[in-house]
């Protein structure tokens, strides 16, 4: 690629410079031979966006994304690297499946990580090899979709990857209180039926439990898509204990509402549940002050067919990737909670080191650094329209609505993965 000059930009913390990007690397522009100008005044450049929370559907029978897709969607909003969930057809249990994954997504436009499951086919019942799979590499654990619900299973696991340096992922649901037809916010229906209803006391009895045995086994724990304030609650109490714990917010749990479940839409039905309007601004204030410590998008895309249900029986989740940022400045930037240096750190340094990713991801903008950025313009705007996405899935909850429109460009080590056609 020829030489790059992003001039006049913006980095996270104000200061106005000069990016050059020679190769895969930012260089002193001086350096630069006869470079191709992108005239940035007025834009921002971020890191490179990494997410810790990917369903990218491949492997599978009948997919809904594949890497290819997910990928291109995740460079879309911003991301450079992506950590793919391991609930895919078969599922990534084994250290052969992970060596098959790192071989699918060779030609990928993000790098993807490939997380391994804690128990073999998500059963729930039997530690998986996570030591063949940490060394293929793998550095993160989870059964998400589901929840290790044994304890004991579950404080082996943390054992055990603690002993490979390895953190342990949780899908904080517990299935005896809210089980699989489980869709419903006890905000939105107080009398609901059991078989329907979803507790917030679901979630934040097994952040409880696995806070504490992290405690006891001083393994990293992350907590993935915290929906609650008794979460955060829970969360709040282990890290001023010193516990090692970190934790997720998705987009959607930031701006959106259990109100929506009013609706005869699927597209909002989604695991843990939308919630109360208490409940979101609890996770925002909880993002603010670091108690969470990330956003990840839990990207999650289905068949139509899977979501053209009866809401007990269609799929739970709604795509994420490329409206993420978005969803970020208008939540948080926009209402004055977080800065665009807190930004850089919630949704590119911090995961990047959560995950710990060994290649050159979340790092700061300064010569001698990979060129893995993301160039935004914080003043574009647009009405959503999930036809025209990178995504395959359709099952977008912002669908119709208004909302920033930053991504200009995206560069993976010195590769553009995309370019808005708004960027000459
Ligand atoms: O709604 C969800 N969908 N939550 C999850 O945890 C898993 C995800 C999926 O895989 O569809
Ligand atoms: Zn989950």
């Amino acid at each position: 690629m020829a030489d790059l000059l992003i001039t006049d930009v913006t980095l996270p913390d104000g200061r106005r410079v000069d990016l050059g990007i020679h190769d895969q690397m930012l260089v002193d522009p001086a350096d630069l031979i006869r470079p191709t100008l992108i005239r940035a005044s007025g834009l921002i450049a971020l890191p490179g966006l990494v997410d810790l929370h990917t369903h990218l559907r491949e492997p599978s029978p009948h997919p809904a994304e594949t890497i290819a897709t997910g990928t291109a969607a995740a460079a879309r909003g911003g991301f450079t690297a992506v950590f793919a969930m391991a609930n895919t057809n078969p599922v990534t249990d084994t250290a052969s499946r992970a060596r098959d994954m790192a071989a699918r997504t060779r030609a990928a436009s993000a790098e993807v990580l490939t997380v391994g499951a804690i128990t073999d086919g998500l059963d729930g019942a039997t530690l998986s090899d996570m030591a063949g799979m940490r060394a293929e590499g793998v550095t993160y654990f989870s059964d998400d979709g589901r929840c290790v619900m044994d304890a004991g299973l579950m404080r082996r696991a943390m054992l055990d990857a603690r002993a490979l340096g390895a953190v342990v992922g949780q899908h904080c649901q517990d299935h005896t209180l809210a089980g699989a037809d489980a869709y419903l916010p006890d905000c939105c229906s107080p009398a609901s039926e059991d078989s329907i209803a979803w507790p917030w006391s679901a979630e934040s009895t097994i952040v409880a439990r696995d806070v504490q045995l992290s405690l006891d086994t001083r393994a990293r724990l992350h907590v993935c898509h915290v929906s609650t304030a008794e979460s955060v609650d829970v969360i709040r109490w282990a890290k001023s204990r010193g516990i090692p714990v970190t934790a997720e917010v998705t987009p959607h749990h930031l701006l959106l509402g259990a109100d929506l479940l009013a609706s005869a839409d699927t597209t909002f039905k989604v695991n843990p549940p939308l919630r109360s309007d208490e409940d979101r601004d609890a996770v925002r204030h909880a993002l603010a002050d670091g108690t969470i410590d990330i956003v990840a998008t839990d990207h999650a895309p289905h068949l139509a067919s899977d979501k053209d249900k009866p809401f007990p029986s269609a799929k739970p989740g709604m795509v994420g990737l490329e409206w993420a940022l978005a969803v970020v400045q208008h939540t948080m930037v926009d209402t004055g909670l977080m800065t665009w240096t807190d930004v850089a750190r919630r949704m590119s340094h911090e995961p990047a080191r959560i995950g710990q990713i060994s290649s050159r991801q979340g790092r700061p903008l300064t010569p001698g650094e990979p060129a893995t950025l993301t160039l935004i313009d914080p003043a574009r705007r647009t009405v959503v329209d999930r036809d025209a996405a990178v995504t395959q899935g359709r099952n977008n909850p912002y669908h119709g609505m208004e909302l920033p429109d930053p991504i200009l460009a995206t560069f993976w080590a010195g590769r553009s993965t995309y370019r808005s056609p708004a960027l000459m």
